[in-house]
């Protein structure tokens, strides 16, 4: 969802906006827009992306050490120039960037309506900020008090940074639900929805919690709950480098984070997989090791590909640990008053640590007193400081919308925590506990081997790119694999695809099988092998395409399949882990020659701290 940036100091500020929007705009790009101060306040927004504004900006007086930026993801009012922010307040003093949603917006525009406001945009930000004007305005208080005053009445998630005429070098900022970063330099601060746009200046910053407001000047930052106490800022090292969030000669993000997977495969294993010594070490799991592995229930609670990362894991979990596991969409278990014993341990699983609807299910799971686990990218991110404990994927930073890397990631510490709690609970014999920590240990080599089939894949790509629907088909551990290929599909091609077990097929999509339909068989060597075999011909047999991702040396799906995906011989548990690159790469090169944004989808974002 949105992405905002801010920066006060020595330095001119657009620039430093302007690249950080950039940086940011994977989180939204509808339309985008800055403030400046300097003499006067200048307010500029566009409908388009980072590069539309920029262009329309040639020539303009873009001189100031202070500004706010924005780049949006529509929530409120549709995309165009009039509902872009920064927004300006009806006294012409503040201008204002925000992230999230006012909920009782359309209450506190009516009261505003009643007191003869007038709205020159559709969004709930220009309501708020007018309503925080109104207050300075009547009250003849500080911008911080009419923010505090503010902040109470409102429900729902924001970040807001607002930049005020009357205080030419202060920026204030607020969050409740939606994240804020605080870089801070020598003598200048630089705010951020995440650290991306920060780290090419500063490696410290703070990050700022629910309900805190910050005062900020080039060389202080103070702190504040709501009740105006103030607080310690926890200034923490960024563990980041520049060149994790630049594409390194890729044509888009999403490819090179499909080709960074040997590598952070191998960086989340690092330091925990020991195969000399037969042990898997995780502090989180350990600092919980008894109420992990004495679980009642798991649940897995997450949204879109971390979701199908949970379905996966539920099938390792309950094979490995014995322990009963439920997979959660965190926006209907939040809502759906579910029932929560103290024994219940909840395994939070997110890329971004910001998805809305998975921070608020465990705010409500940690209520009723589970523990909260979270398997997590996103170092300090909202739901990693809302979890009891945890464990972080280290797969870098994921700028592409649709998540690669991250999944491969996610599944490699959920297999490694089910490997842990079995061995913990005498679930898993040695010989196989073994067995399958090499098999862990070979899943990088194993992704290379697949990635050096990229020309091959992107041929069938290009051959199927004008369908009009695909199918996906699994069974056991490749049926949430076929789920994610469907997803990657849609979002990154625009091309209808649904995901199914693959015998779940004759109960009803068999009847949208015809000669113009290609069915995606995920259908590697596993206990269901000969039984997917039987699920292809019962599509072939009805002139359905068959394309299939197979072990090497199936020679049987070989003769029987249109085009084959071939990837390594590996246990049925890690496969998951390389089945679904070629569904990545599917996915990528049909986008790619359908001449799409891969890396922007249309009406995506990659953080989704909406609900
Ligand atoms: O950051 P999260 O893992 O919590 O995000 C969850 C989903 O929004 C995300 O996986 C989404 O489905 C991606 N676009 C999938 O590619």
């Amino acid at each position: 969802m949105c992405g905002i940036v801010a920066y006060v100091g020595p330095k001119e500020a657009y620039p430093v906006i302007l690249k950080g929007l950039k940086r940011l705009e994977y989180r939204g790009y509808d339309s985008a827009g800055v403030a400046l101060l300097s003499d006067e306040l200048k307010v500029y927004k566009k409908k388009g992306m980072v590069a539309d504004l920029e262009e329309s900006l040639v020539g303009k007086d873009l001189h100031a050490h202070i500004g706010i930026g924005h780049t949006r993801w529509a929530t409120h009012g549709e995309p165009s120039d009039r509902n872009a922010h920064p927004h300006r307040s009806a006294s012409g003093k503040l201008a204002m960037i925000h992230n999230g949603i006012i909920e009782n917006y359309g209450q506190l525009k009516q009261e505003l309506a009643n007191k003869g406001y007038s709205f020159s945009s559709d969004t709930d930000t220009e309501v708020l900020l007018h309503f925080i004007d109104d207050i300075r305005e009547n009250n003849h208080c500080t911008l911080e008090e009419a923010i505090r005053i503010a902040l109470r009445r409102v429900t729902g998630a924001y970040v807001i940074v607002i930049l005020d005429t009357e205080s030419p070098d202060t920026l204030i900022a607020a969050r409740k639900g939606s994240p804020l970063v605080i870089g801070i330099g020598k003598g200048e601060h630089y705010l951020a929805s995440d650290a991306s746009p920060i780290i090419e200046y500063t490696k410290e910053v703070v990050y700022v919690n629910d309900y805190e407001l910050a005062i900020i000047k080039p060389d202080e930052l103070i702190l504040k709950n709501l009740g105006n106490e103030k607080l310690t800022p926890y200034v923490q090292k960024l563990d980041m480098e520049l060149a994790a969030i630049e594409k390194g000669g890729y044509e888009h993000f999403m490819l090179k984070e499909i080709f960074e997977q040997p590598h952070t495969i191998y960086d989340c294993l690092r330091g925990r997989l020991d195969i000399s010594s037969g042990k898997i070490l995780m502090s989180g799991v350990e600092q919980h090791i008894e109420q992990l592995k004495n679980a009642n229930r798991i649940i897995m609670v997450a949204c879109g590909t971390s979701w199908h990362a949970g379905l996966v894991a539920e099938y390792i979990f309950e094979e490995l640990c014995r322990i009963p596991v439920e997979v959660e969409y965190a926006s209907e278990f939040r809502y759906r008053n579910p029932v929560i014993h103290k024994g219940d341990v909840i395994i939070a699983i997110s890329q971004s640590g910001e998805t809305a609807d998975t921070l608020v299910a465990i705010e409500k799971a940690k209520e009723q007193g589970a523990l909260i686990f979270g398997v997590l990218n996103v170092v300090g991110s909202s739901i990693a400081r809302t979890s009891h404990a945890g464990a972080y994927t280290h797969a870098g930073p994921e700028i592409g919308v649709a998540s690669t890397k991250a999944f491969t990631a996610q599944l490699a510490v959920l297999t490694m925590i089910a490997l842990k709690l079995a061995k913990e609970k005498g679930t898993i014999d040695e010989k196989r506990y073994l067995h399958l920590l090499t098999e862990l240990h070979d899943i990088p080599e194993k992704v290379q081997v697949i990635l050096e089939q990229t020309e091959n894949i992107k041929k069938i790509a290009e051959k199927y790119a004008d369908a009009r629907d695909f199918l996906y088909l699994g069974r056991g551990y490749n049926f949430p694999v076929a789920l994610e290929g469907a997803l990657k599909l849609k979002e990154i091609s625009y091309i209808h695809a649904e995901g199914y077990p693959a015998a779940e097929m004759k109960h009803g999509p068999i009847a949208l099988v015809d000669e113009t339909l290609p069915v995606v068989f995920v259908a590697t060597r596993d206990a269901y092998h000969e039984k997917i075999i039987s699920n292809m011909q019962e599509i072939k047999a009805r002139k359905g395409m068959v394309l299939a991702v197979i072990s090497e040396g199936d020679e049987t799906i070989t003769k029987m399949a249109d085009d084959v995906m071939v990837v390594p011989v590996c246990d049925e548990i890690v496969a998951p882990m390389l089945n679904v690159i070629p569904m990545q790469l599917l996915a990528y090169y049909i986008g790619v020659y359908k001449g799409l944004n891969v890396d922007k989808p249309r009406n995506l974002a990659k953080s989704v701290t909406v609900e």
